[in-house]
Formats: C-alpha cells, structure tokens, sequence
C-alpha cells in the first residue's frame, strides 16, 4: 500500500526520513525494495539523463513520462513529481493543470514546486484540490540565471527570507520542505520552528530526512556536487561490464555456441502484461491530452 503524505508527516521526528530521484521503472524499483521513503522524480533529470547542462530545458512531458514509469514500479515509496521550470507560475489554471496530471495521468502522490512568493497561493490552490505539495526553498536550480548554485541564506537578511517563506508555505497547507543548500544552523532552526518535515540536501544533519540525486548516490554521475556522498561505484561498474561487451564480442567469447536457441523470453511482468492487466493503464484517463500544458 502506498505511504500518504500523513505518514511522511508522522515519521518526522521518529526516525530520519529517506528520499532518492528516480526517473526510471529499474531504479525505483531498487530503491523501493531498499524501503526508501519518498522518491522524487527530479527535474534533476535534466542534469542526469538527459545531457541539459541545467533544469531549465526540461518540460512537462519529460517529467510525466519519468514519472509514470516510477510510479508504475513503486508500490510503497511516495512518488513526488517535481513540476519543471515555467509549468507553474505562469497562470493558474494551466498550474493546476499541469500539477494535476502527474496524479491524474502519471500515478504520482504529490508534487514538488521550486518555492518562492510567486508559489504560495499556488500551494494553498494545490492543496486545497487534493494535489499535495513538497515545498523546496534554499538553492532552487530553476534560478540558476540569478544565483548560481551558491550555498544561499547566508546572511541574516536571506536566512528571514527564507524562514517567512518556510512558513507561508507550512501555512498555504504543504506537507513537507525541501531545503537545499543552506547553513545547517538556519536548517536546524526551521525544523526546529516547522510542524512539517524537512528534507535537506546540502543542509547538514540537523533535518528531518535527508535527500540525494540517485546518480550521486550511486557513484554514477561525473561531477557531484561537493555536499553529496556516493555509496556505490556504478560509474565504474558499467565501464567494467561495457569493456568486457566489447572484448567479448571482439575477441569471440560472446556469444557461446547455441546462446541464441530457445524462447527469447518476456522482459515485461510475469504474464508477459502490464500489472493489473490493463494494456490501457498508460493512456490519459480522461482522454484530454492536456494540450494546453506548457511544454
Ligand atoms: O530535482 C531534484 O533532484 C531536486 C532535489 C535535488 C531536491 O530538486
């Protein structure tokens, strides 16, 4: 059964909340079955899989497509579809719209909405639609143009703008705060002062939970960013596993004598369908292709 933002919001506290991106039906499907809590289909995919050099190119339909396949391996973890550059902001109805079919359409449990004043009375709409909304404050990546990817809330006058925009958020009904890239003071004291959970990346060890970018976590991307841990070496796992293709198949190793006899299998679920048997399950469910979705 799949975790509610009310169970996100009662694990604060209690034991430290886990949030990894994902943005394929593979890694969500590892991360769930390591129990992670709440996984985020980043628009951090730009940076990631698709070769951006920032989050500003990626558009609505990249993130819907990633997050129906998340949601389609995920049975447990909360799936938070995280709302690109311009999706929101605009106008709200095509906001709503846009945050909306991530539920209606994709199978995702919540939203994530790169905050700032523009996205208050936005959250507090969301909310009140039944869209439930991940706040992120501190470096927000879609303002790259303005502040780099500095450490912000460094100074006292950021650090209060941050905290007022932390509580208009609590206030406007969302369900939980990321926090990138702050002092681990100013972390510490929003969750501190918050009555929803906060998840820091880059915000020291003082928060609720803590989140990564699964290709930072894993050891597969190239350059992460100073703050974050790899737990692993992908990287140098698929180098080893595509150097040895190519030798194998170089050298004649690969393939063996009759590798190529018998059934080729099925690579889908165990009855060769989709999960619940719907060959349909992938189409807009109320046939409206959203069309008036900015891209
Ligand atoms: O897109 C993303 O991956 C994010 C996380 C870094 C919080 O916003």
């Amino acid at each position: 059964m799949t975790r509610t933002v009310r169970d996100i919001r009662s694990k604060a506290g209690e034991r430290p909340i886990t949030m990894l991106t994902a943005y394929d039906a593979p890694t969500a499907a590892i991360c769930e079955a390591a129990g992670v809590d709440l996984l985020l289909v980043g628009d951090s995919v730009g940076n990631t899989s698709l070769g951006y050099d920032s989050t500003l190119p990626v558009t609505v339909e990249e993130i819907a497509s990633r997050t129906g396949a998340v949601s389609r391996a995920t049975d447990e973890a909360l799936v938070v579809s995280d709302l690109p550059f311009l999706s929101v902001g605009i106008e709200t109805a095509a906001s709503v719209r846009n945050a909306g079919r991530m539920l209606k359409e994709e199978g995702a449990n919540a939203v994530k909405v790169e905050s700032g004043p523009h996205t208050v009375e936005l959250t507090d709409r969301l909310t009140d639609l039944g869209i439930p909304v991940m706040a992120h404050l501190g470096l927000t990546p879609q303002r790259v143009n303005e502040v780099g990817y500095a450490q912000q809330g460094t100074d006292e006058e950021a650090a209060a703008g941050i905290r007022s925009l932390a509580r208009e958020h609590e206030r406007a009904g969302a369900f939980s705060l990321v926090l990138e890239h702050v002092p681990a003071d100013l972390a510490r004291e929003l969750t501190d002062e918050l009555s929803i959970p906060t998840i820091g990346i880059g915000a020291g060890p003082h928060t609720d939970g803590q989140v990564l970018v699964v290709d930072d976590a894993i050891g597969l991307s190239e350059r992460p960013p100073p703050f974050a841990r790899s737990f692993g070496d992908v990287r140098g796992e698929m180098q080893e596993a595509i150097a040895g293709f190519k030798r194998g198949v170089e050298d004649g190793s690969f393939p063996d004598d009759g590798a190529g006899d018998g059934d080729a299998g099925d690579r889908g679920t165990e009855d060769g369908g989709t999960e619940d048997g719907d060959p349909d399950n992938g189409e807009d469910r109320d046939g409206d292709p959203g069309d008036d979705a900015v891209q």
